[in-house]
């Protein structure tokens, strides 16, 4: 959310709070008829996702598909994000891939949203470099094979947005969100995922522009977690399922 103002994002957390969280949202109903997709969130298949569009012009059909995958396409739309991924935000590692159209102003991003800000590791991106267009240089990161810039930027009333932005742009890979967020409170730049997001997601986000995306998110669990309760803890976390071990 960051093409526009801060007044977006503060729009933004209204359509959390009224988004209705119906896990049946999604695929079958949004392809009877063309129009832009409803603001929600909520479970799909196991996994969080997130839809929001400014909406007032073009038009964006967001669809859940099965696991991690979610599609989407835009036509000359407003500000939208959208994205699968987890309920709950940690520094887990995250495997994805899939296409995604190099509309002019358009984000790939692993994505954490809260009321008070919002991280960006940008994998793939268009025209509009949201780091180089008024964001502070930080530093620099070198994870997962190529070396991101970080960037601060000030959205005003403290609203704050952490970029990483990958030299080479791709649309699939692995990306160790830990060596992030670990990088930007080296930085001074305060991030805790458990207290600064409300959720994770493998974003795609369009601003004033024309294209499409279908893209598969998972999590790569490391060994220690590769246990029977490291599994229950890590689907709860998608999602945040109540799930009462015995
Ligand atoms: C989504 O919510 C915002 C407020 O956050 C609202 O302005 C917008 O019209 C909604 N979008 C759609 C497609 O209903
Ligand atoms: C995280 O929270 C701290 C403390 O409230 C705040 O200073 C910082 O800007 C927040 N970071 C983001 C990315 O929201
Ligand atoms: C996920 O976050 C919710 C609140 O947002 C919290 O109640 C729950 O305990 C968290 N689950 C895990 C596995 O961290
Ligand atoms: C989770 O389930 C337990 C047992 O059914 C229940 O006591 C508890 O209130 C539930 N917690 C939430 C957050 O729904």
């Amino acid at each position: 959310m960051s093409f526009t103002s801060v007044v977006v994002a503060a729009a933004v957390a209204l359509g959390a709070i009224a988004a209705p969280a119906d896990p049946q949202l999604g695929s079958a109903a949004h392809n009877l008829v063309k129009r832009t997709t409803p603001n929600s969130s909520g479970c799909s298949d196991g996994f969080w996702y997130q839809f929001w569009s400014e909406g007032g012009g073009g038009q964006v059909t967001y669809t859940n598909k099965a696991g991690g995958e979610y599609s989407v396409t835009w036509n000359n739309c407003k500000d939208f994000t959208s994205g699968k991924g987890w309920r709950n935000a940690t520094g887990r590692t995250i495997k994805y891939s899939g296409s995604f159209s190099l509309g002019s102003n358009s984000y790939l991003a692993v994505y954490t949203w809260s009321q008070r800000g919002e991280t960006y590791i940008l994998e793939n991106y268009g025209g509009y470099n949201p780091g180089t267009a008024g964001g502070q240089h930080k530093g620099t990161l070198t994870s997962d094979g190529r070396t991101y810039d970080i960037y601060r930027v000030d959205r005003g009333n403290g609203y704050m947005q952490f970029w990483s932005i990958r030299q080479g742009k791709r649309s699939s890979g692995i990306v160790t969100t830990k060596n992030h967020y670990d990088k930007y409170n080296s930085l001074g730049l305060v991030f805790d995922p458990a207290k600064n997001a409300t959720y994770q997601i493998l974003s795609t986000e369009g601003y004033g522009s024309t294209g499409n995306a279908d893209l598969t998110v998972a999590e790569i669990l490391n060994i220690q977690m590769k246990t029977f309760y490291g599994y229950l803890l890590s689907f709860q976390a998608r999602c945040g399922l109540n799930i009462t071990l015995l």
